[in-house]
């Protein structure tokens, strides 16, 4: 097995697909027999609602991941309906944690020294961030390698990714020297609407090949696949959303995994 490979998906503006494409990029990816382990780093636990993990299965969560020393990813992980696919599911507790930490000198490297306990297990480690650039995504962004980020098909979209780009710089020069952007998701793409259009143009223009190629359209069967706890290339193999996602997992092995 090839070294895991940790990724954040990652954009502090709320709404634009992050949860939604982990869930489906890490189905299409357990679907072709990679181990892929999600970390719930939200604290609105949309990933681990969107998979159907009980509560029963939450007990031991990111929570006691990030907060408990001898709390390993084997101890707070569970297996989720879809073989290959593991989840540490997010907490109630996880929302306070920002000031739980606040005094604690190791508190930007809490995720990055659980990860790196374990070995090899998984070929790919998916953290799903929170809307926002606290000591959670400090943390997701220190344990990681590469970052994905979902882009809503919108206007505004491209303002917020200075900020993302600049908070990433900055981490790559005290914490995380390896961190590398991989690629930007468009998400949400409406043909109908002309600003999606515009927004794909710019998004290329300022980002070159760093945009995949893959573009996941506004899809009604992505949004309601999670209340049924399923991804929705489980919910619906056949949608356009989830031939999207199966397409964007392609294209990202051929990156990712390219010599
Ligand atoms: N391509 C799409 N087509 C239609 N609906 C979508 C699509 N992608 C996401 N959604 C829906 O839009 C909403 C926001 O998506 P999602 O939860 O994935 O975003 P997020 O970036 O994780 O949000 P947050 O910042 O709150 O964590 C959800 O209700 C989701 O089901
Ligand atoms: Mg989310």
């Amino acid at each position: 097995m090839n070294k895991t490979k940790i990724i954040s998906v990652v954009n502090q503006k709320g709404g634009v697909g992050k949860t939604t494409t982990a869930v489906n990029l890490s189905t299409a990816l357990a679907a072709i027999d990679k181990k892929v382990l999600l970390i719930d780093l939200d604290p609105q636990g949309n990933l681990s609602t969107g998979l159907g993990i009980k509560s029963e299965n939450r007990k031991i969560n990111v929570y006691d991941l990030i907060m408990v020393e001898q709390i390993s990813i084997e101890k707070a992980s569970t297996k989720t309906k879809i073989p290959y696919l593991d989840i540490v599911p997010s907490g109630i507790n996880l929302s306070g944690i920002e000031f739980e930490l606040s005094d604690d000198k190791n508190r930007n490297k809490k995720l990055y020294n659980k990860i790196n306990k374990i070995k090899n297990t998984y070929d790919y480690i998916l953290i799903d961030c929170p809307p926002s650039l606290g000591i959670l995504t400090i943390n997701s962004l220190v344990a990681s390698e590469l970052l994905l980020v979902p882009l809503q098909c919108e206007f505004y979209a491209l303002e917020g990714l200075a900020q993302l780009l600049k908070t990433v710089e900055a981490v790559k020069s005290n914490l995380n020297p390896n961190l590398q952007l991989e690629g930007i998701v468009l998400t949400m793409y409406d043909s109908r609407n002309r600003l999606s259009e515009d927004v794909i143009n710019d998004a290329r223009e300022h980002l070159g090949n760093k945009v995949f190629k893959t573009i996941i359209p506004r899809n009604v069967r992505l949004s309601e696949a999670p209340s049924h706890g399923l991804p929705a290339i489980l919910y619906d193999r056949k949608c356009m959303g989830s031939e999207a996602y199966i397409q964007l997992a392609k294209e990202f092995i051929k990156r990712v995994e390219a010599v």
